[in-house]
């Protein structure tokens, strides 16, 4: 909010831009999972007994086609009827946009940026009181057990291909390096192939023309290690290795696994 009151008199369309955000931390054994907008976290869980890893939701979407994501937008906009509205089959909040929580689009936070400049086919039409979009993120506790295996974070490019279990299954059933690089890809042929296209052809479209194609693809895998994790007070850990696509990450500085494709999209 500071920064495009900073910005809004040279760079006012930047109060049209924003992001969902997805947080994880670990802290004594607690797993906690801040979650804002359309990206999900998935536990994968070892069943001892019959070997199964099974896929555990962590987060739920901030997306207007979840019923329950409609009903708190009416609750919270009791004199609105319009807070969301059905449009070519698709739910969205004042008929502009599909998530119900971000960070940014401080234009549909405070009335103030919602004017000239900014271009009018961003504006609502209708003067707001109180916020349209909320900045509250959601927050699971998860108390961790030897038997959870690994977090999958992702971004709704990944979901759009796979459902929670066919990504649990990937990570379970293959080399952990290089993993989130190897379901990025996954998802890549997929929505190459729902365009009856060859990855390879997919592969060579540039990135603002891309966005055509698929959605932003962030992956982020975090193995448990649960005798680590028990022992971590007095033993010393060895190295976070990171695996980064498309960006350089300078060693031991960000998660382990981590990939992106960055089409050029918030
Ligand atoms: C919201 O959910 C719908 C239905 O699952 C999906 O098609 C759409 O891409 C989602 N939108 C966002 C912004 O995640």
């Amino acid at each position: 909010m500071s920064l495009v009151s900073q910005l809004w008199s040279i760079s006012p369309q930047i109060a049209a831009v924003g992001s969902c955000c997805l947080v994880g931390v670990i802290c004594n054994g607690t797993l906690y999972i801040a979650n804002l907008g359309d990206s999900r976290a998935v536990l994968g869980r070892l069943v001892k007994a019959t070997g199964e890893v099974l896929a555990m939701q962590l987060s739920t979407e901030h997306n207007a086609s979840i019923e329950s994501i409609r009903q708190e937008l009416y609750s919270m906009h009791p004199d609105d009827s319009n807070i969301v509205v059905l449009k070519h089959n698709v739910w969205r909040v004042k008929g502009i946009i599909q998530i119900s929580r971000c960070i940014g689009d401080v234009y549909l936070k405070k009335a103030e940026f919602n004017r000239e400049p900014l271009y009018a086919k961003f504006r609502v039409p209708q003067p707001f009181k109180r916020p349209i979009l909320s900045s509250e993120p959601s927050i699971l506790v998860h108390q961790l057990q030897p038997q959870d295996q690994f977090i999958i974070f992702a971004s709704d490019g990944l979901w759009e291909h796979f459902s929670n279990q066919e990504a649990v299954d990937i990570v379970q059933n293959n080399p952990r390096a290089g993993i989130a690089r190897r379901m990025v890809k996954t998802a890549l042929k997929a929505a190459a192939k729902k365009r009856e296209m060859r990855y390879s052809d997919l592969n060579k479209i540039d990135r603002g023309v891309r966005r055509h194609f698929h959605d932003d693809i962030t992956v982020i895998v975090v193995f448990l290690d649960s005798n680590l994790m028990s022992r971590a007070s007095t033993v010393k850990f060895p190295g976070i290795s990171v695996r980064g696509g498309g960006v350089s990450i300078p060693h031991n500085t960000l998660a382990p696994f981590t990939t992106t494709t960055d089409n050029g999209g918030t």
